[in-house]
């Protein structure tokens, strides 16, 4: 692309999101053409720091406006993500987790028009993280017993989080045998997941720790960036690692 590609952050006012603006106003390689927040929210209609635009919860006009989205919302709010994105066929990258099945469903069939990258966890490590899990899983006898735990801080409103899921399956020899999870909501952790193997007489833990959520946001963009000029499926945050 010659161009600067056209950016809409989707939640913007959210804690990811408003990490994500700053960073995507400093690169030139992209252009911001939307900041969306919730109808009722205080930042509607505000100017966006650094930038000519203001919070709005109106998508451009032009169907054509947009190249990609990078959303971080709630589930309540997907939905009419996925209506925009399907009617523009734009690109979308989503961090949003809590989806129901149905919305998942969604997601899938709308790939089949518009390249689209959802992840639980857009951070590197995380992503190796689950990897290292697949290999330990076909290297162990199954008489390890497998366990997940996952710590958030206590805004976090979904329990398990997307990232100890995809973990657990990731861990899981056969749908039936999907390893358990344990969650833990406190303070100001901004996000934690160890996998256990457990045998008879030893153990091997794996462990993810994120420091600092801007990791997410930077994550997410690379993404963006991989997803520019890619054609309609759907991808996974692995596919960025694998093929960087
Ligand atoms: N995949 C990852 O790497 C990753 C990492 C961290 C978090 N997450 C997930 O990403 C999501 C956001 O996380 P967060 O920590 O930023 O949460 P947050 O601070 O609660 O932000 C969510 C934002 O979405 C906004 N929102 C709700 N409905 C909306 C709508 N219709 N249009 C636009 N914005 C809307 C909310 O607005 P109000 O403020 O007005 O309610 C809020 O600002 C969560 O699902 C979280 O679990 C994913």
């Amino acid at each position: 692309m010659d161009r600067a590609a056209r950016l809409l952050v989707h939640g913007a006012g959210g804690r990811i999101g408003q990490l994500l603006l700053p960073l995507v106003l400093a690169d030139p390689r992209w252009q911001l053409v939307a900041a969306l927040v919730r109808r009722e929210s205080a930042l509607t209609g505000q100017p966006v720091a650094g930038s000519t635009l203001r919070y709005s919860t109106d998508w451009p006009a032009s169907v054509d406006a947009v190249d990609v989205v990078v959303d971080f919302a709630l589930p309540a709010a997907f939905d009419a993500l996925l209506d925009q994105v399907q009617q523009r066929g734009c690109a979308l990258v989503s961090g949003t987790t809590g989806l129901s099945d149905d919305q998942r469903k969604r997601l899938r069939e709308c790939a089949q028009h518009a390249p689209l990258l959802w992840a639980s966890n857009f951070s590197l490590g995380a992503a190796v993280l689950a990897e290292l899990v697949r290999r330990a899983t076909e290297l162990l006898p199954e008489s390890f017993d497998v366990a997940v735990f996952e710590s958030h801080h206590s805004g976090k409103r979904d329990a398990p989080s997307g990232t100890a899921l995809t973990l657990a399956a990731a861990a899981a020899r056969d749908p039936a045998h999907v390893p358990s999870i344990c969650s833990l909501r406190a303070g100001q952790i901004v996000g934690e997941h160890e996998v256990y193997f457990a045998g008879p007489a030893e153990r091997i833990e794996l462990v993810h720790r994120a420091a600092d959520r801007s990791v997410f946001a930077r994550g997410a963009l690379s993404a963006a960036r991989w997803l520019m000029g890619r054609g309609p499926g759907e991808y996974q945050v692995r596919d960025v690692v694998l093929h960087r």
